[in-house]
């Protein structure tokens, strides 16, 4: 039963598979005098988990922000679901966000809102929804697949990181965004719940079909999420391939960093 499930899902992935969701190329960025990014060009496939590595400062963040609009880049194309970001009005903007799940570096909730009022405010919010038990349903639904629903009426501050972590990740998910961009989904939590986390990132993509890019210094995380790593150096992409492939790179520098970090 369970094996047909799985056939199923891969069908229907596999129909639009080939579709470019964000396309990014010869992506420039500066601040002042300071160059960030300089060539990045990247391709995410409907479906497909991207994982960026790169050290600190090096530009993951920024691109990252210009996917969602939040920055302007300078110079280069930057597409999603083929539509120009830089040519969206606010509105437009609005509902590109929509479609797009954050999971930010703090993964912030509110700390005064019980789990389950942390779920509702994109519901109501957002997408505006008033039927409470299409709300009911959704909160629950999304916090059982972060292996939460025993938490509903906590706090945030009566949660451990790792749970938090889930919580905010729930939250993100519970709009069912096409696309999720994960920044250091892992960074300051122990190995066993960076785990736990990139076991879920993993989950989510297959039960939602999401479309992900992946910032992390873990390297486990990519070993376990990734379909495709690149490694990112001074503002470019500077190698491209499948996480076995590039721990055995020829590229003296993408091998460092790989060693390095494992
Ligand atoms: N809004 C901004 N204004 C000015 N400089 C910025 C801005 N955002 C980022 N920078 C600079 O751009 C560079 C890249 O920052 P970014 O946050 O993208 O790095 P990162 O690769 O995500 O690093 P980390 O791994 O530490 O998160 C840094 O030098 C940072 O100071
Ligand atoms: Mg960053």
């Amino acid at each position: 039963m369970e094996q047909q499930q799985d056939k199923t899902i891969d069908q229907a992935t596999d129909t639009n598979k080939d579709e470019v969701v964000v396309y990014i190329k010869g992506l420039k960025k500066s601040f002042g005098d300071k160059d960030v990014l300089n060539n990045i060009n990247l391709d995410l496939k409907r479906g497909e988990n991207v994982v960026v590595l790169g050290k600190s400062g090096q530009g993951k963040s920024v691109t990252i922000q210009c996917i969602v609009g939040l920055l302007k880049p300078d110079e280069g194309e930057l597409t999603v679901f083929g539509e120009s970001v830089a040519d969206m009005d606010d509105k437009e903007l609005k509902q590109l966000r929509i479609r797009i799940g954050f999971l930010f570096q703090s993964g912030a909730l509110y700390d005064s809102m019980t789990v389950r009022e942390n779920l509702e405010f994109p519901l109501t919010r957002v997408l505006k929804i008033k039927d409470q038990q299409e709300i009911n349903q959704r909160v629950e639904e999304v916090l059982d697949g972060v292996g939460l629903l025993d938490a509903i009426d906590k706090l945030p501050s009566d949660l451990s990181g790792g749970m938090r972590k889930r919580v905010g990740l729930a939250r993100t998910l519970i709009v069912k965004p096409e696309i999720m961009l994960y920044d250091e989904p892992t960074t300051g939590l122990d190995p066993i719940t960076s785990r736990e986390i990139s076991e879920l990132i993993l989950n989510m993509q297959k039960k939602y079909k999401t479309s992900s890019i992946i910032i992390t210094h873990d390297m486990e995380c990519a070993k376990i999420t990734a379909d495709r790593v690149v490694v990112m150096n001074e503002g470019e992409y500077v190698a491209e391939g499948s996480f076995d492939e590039l721990v055995k790179s020829d590229n003296e520098f993408v091998r460092s960093f790989f060693n390095e970090k494992s």
